[in-house]
């Protein structure tokens, strides 16, 4: 491909940028593969419309940025295909149980939607590669917020603070539901065992930048503040990192594809599409990721489970 008439166009004021004048159902090659790496370090989010890719080659492009990681430590894969993870809603599989598990009984919190994929594990993954097969006729965005803006745009004396936490992440946190509800999905969620604990903020080795690195589904509270501390604290990062001038909502077309920064960018779906009784189906690759390092070389370390596996 011709690298010169490569172009990203922003779609927002931080982060977002839609890729123009590219093919990815064939290898890149070395000089496509740097400067798409080169946007993703700079947009954060990229955009591919109408890329149409198979299986074989989601897995083919996301092999180009790294090593693959497992798709989920307990959602199953799309048969002969273990890097692929569906994302089904609208009939009944798993993320079909959760997302009616959500639509009733979820918690009457804003921000309860927004995570980093798997922030439990040590070593969550880099980056995270989504297809859209089949789209709902509305409803059904994500929205993606820029955690290296937030970061920059807390005060000094806060961020110096931020600069020397750590955080537990586990499963459950964002996802417990009201009335003590018991069903197939919550319990599911209340079995896996995985927690880890991270650096409040990251820094970024290509970049050298810094980003807030808690979410609000996994992180459970900051270890060296009280408990109404660290409620408080993460109650104010989260208001922040999400605040609508630090984000970028993507309308999926079928065939449009995403890859983005999972250890610089926290997403969401807006549950607004379960009511329509219409199927739409997703298709994820991670590429694997590496322990975050905190602005003072603090380290991700493992609690509970074992470093997230290679695909
Ligand atoms: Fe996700």
């Amino acid at each position: 491909m011709d690298i010169a008439k490569l172009e990203f166009v922003p779609i927002a004021g931080h982060l977002g940028a839609e890729v123009r004048n590219i093919r990815l159902d064939r290898p890149l090659g070395a000089d496509a593969v740097a400067a798409v790496q080169q946007g993703l370090s700079r947009f954060k989010v990229l955009f591919f419309p109408e890329q149409w890719l198979s299986h074989e080659q989601q897995t083919a492009l996301a092999q180009q940025f790294g090593t693959l990681a497992k798709s989920h430590p307990w959602i199953s894969v799309v048969a002969g295909h273990p890097a692929v993870h569906p994302l089904v809603t609208g009939r009944s599989t798993i993320v079909g149980l959760q997302a009616a598990h959500r639509a009733r009984w979820r918690r009457p919190a804003a921000l309860s939607g927004w995570h980093a994929d798997l922030t439990a594990v040590v070593n969550p993954p880099k980056f995270n590669i989504l297809r859209a097969d089949s789209v709902t006729s509305r409803g059904g965005d994500t929205i993606w917020a820029d955690m290296v803006a937030a970061y920059e745009n807390l005060s000094d004396p806060l961020r110096r603070l931020v600069d020397g936490l750590t955080a537990l992440h586990r499963y459950g946190v964002g996802y417990v539901p009201y009335g003590g509800v018991q069903d197939e999905y919550s319990e599911r969620v209340r079995s896996v065992a995985l927690a880890s604990c991270h650096p409040v903020v990251r820094v970024v080795p290509e970049t050298d930048k810094r980003a807030l690195f808690v979410n609000p589904s996994f992180t459970s509270h900051i270890e060296e503040v009280s408990p109404a501390e660290s409620a408080h604290l993460l109650a104010l990062l989260f208001e922040h990192a999400t605040r609508t001038e630090f984000t970028v909502r993507y309308r999926w077309r079928p065939g449009d594809l995403a890859l983005w920064d999972n250890r610089t960018t926290i997403h969401a779906a807006p549950e607004d599409h379960e009511h329509l009784g219409e199927e739409r189906v997703m298709y994820r690759v991670f590429v694997a990721g590496d322990r975050a390092i905190g602005p003072l070389g603090q380290v991700s370390r493992t609690v509970c489970g074992e470093d997230y596996p290679r695909a």
